[in-house]
């Protein structure tokens, strides 16, 4: 008999829910995956408020949830498990999420997992049944990370090979995009408008520190444009676009074939919202190694989903992971933390 997972997602300022089907060992089939973005409560601010995201997601993940299971044509009594995202993320957002999928599990009696959203982005790759070989290499550019790992068998240990030092990649997207005037989140709209532009009109820097092959910073980048934006006729936005983007991109690109020619992988899985950038995707392929394989979600996965939730969910259940609902609680891990708490390990 096949399971179905519900996949809950709340770390930040999308409310989603999927539900993903799959026999143990077999073909994973999405049936449903609905999402409640919120960029209009947010857009004001030019960045998400978590109080007011958390009150959204109060607002929206019922309905979401229900939707999901109109949309699989399933009923509560017919789910396997939960799933749902627990840490990183802004805490009250998670909560919302956590304390909703605890109580379907213990209502419904069926297991409830807790999954690391960062794990998750790059387990994405699954629902489009992509052939992993471990260890892997893994890429996770959102709007609050940028972090390579060497992932183990089964997604489950996360060895950290380089983050970033300030800045995410996301990050330094849409605060060049505020800069610019352009409304949040940034990336889709400096991506648009850098398809018009030169790439090579302005020279941004491209941090590459040579003490450290594999972190990364995006923190000056930034600031260069600021300095830019002061002259008194710079260039056309397309070009400032194409040139700035360019220079978050190089700079990812690099890091990432650094660790790649550091180990011998023969996949690398880039996910999180950056990795939606079309520039991005185009030059990892034509940089990395020949003999590599590159798996990027499609755009609608690399930003966040319940299907990416869905996803590990299944494989953490197949590991015989769900625990009792009671046992699990939304935990904000600063990433630097999350970090060292790891490398500790190695
Ligand atoms: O993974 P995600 O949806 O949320 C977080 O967990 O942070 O990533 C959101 C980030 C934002 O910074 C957004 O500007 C960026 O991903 N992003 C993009 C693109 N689409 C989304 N950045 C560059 N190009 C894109 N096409
Ligand atoms: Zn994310």
């Amino acid at each position: 008999m096949p399971f179905h997972v519900l996949g809950i997602e709340s770390s930040c300022d999308e409310t989603s829910a999927a539900i993903l089907r799959f026999e143990p060992g077999g073909k994973r089939e999405l049936l449903s995956d609905v999402t409640a973005r919120q960029e209009e409560v947010h857009l004001r601010w030019g960045g998400v408020v978590p109080e007011l995201a958390s009150r959204r997601h109060l607002e929206s993940l019922l309905p979401v949830v229900k939707a999901a299971l109109h949309q699989a044509g399933l009923s509560y009594q017919q789910l396997s498990a939960v799933a749902v995202t627990n840490r990183p993320g802004l805490i009250g957002s998670l909560m919302i999420g956590v304390n909703a999928a605890r109580t379907l599990a213990f209502t419904l009696k069926i297991p409830l997992i807790p999954i690391n959203h960062l794990e998750a982005h790059l387990a994405a790759v699954l629902l489009e049944g992509a052939e992993i070989q471990f260890p892997c290499l893994g890429l996770i550019i959102s709007g609050g990370h940028t972090s390579l790992y060497e992932v183990q068998e089964g997604w489950k240990d996360f060895r950290p090979l380089g983050h970033t030092r300030d800045d995410a990649a996301g990050e330094a997207f849409d605060k060049g995009a505020r800069l610019l005037g352009l409304p949040y989140p940034g990336g889709p709209q400096v991506a648009k408008l850098a398809a018009e532009g030169n790439p090579a009109a302005i020279s941004f820097p491209r941090a590459l520190p040579a003490w450290n092959e594999t972190d990364f910073s995006f923190s000056g980048l930034k600031t260069s444009l600021a300095t830019y934006l002061q002259r008194p006729s710079p260039a056309p936005v397309a070009d400032i676009c194409a040139s700035y983007q360019e220079a978050i991109v190089d700079a990812l690109v690099a890091k990432t074939v650094n660790a790649a020619k550091r180990g011998s992988y023969r996949d690398l899985v880039v996910a999180g919202g950056v990795a939606a950038n079309q520039r991005l995707r185009e030059k990892l392929r034509a940089a990395l190694p020949a003999a590599m394989r590159l798996h990027i979600p499609a755009p609608a996965f690399c930003t966040d989903n319940g299907a990416m939730i869905a996803a590990l969910g299944s494989v953490r259940l197949e590991q015989g992971e769900g625990i009792e609902p009671e046992g699990i609680f939304a935990v904000e891990v600063a990433p630097a933390t999350e970090a060292r708490a790891a490398r500790g390990k190695h």
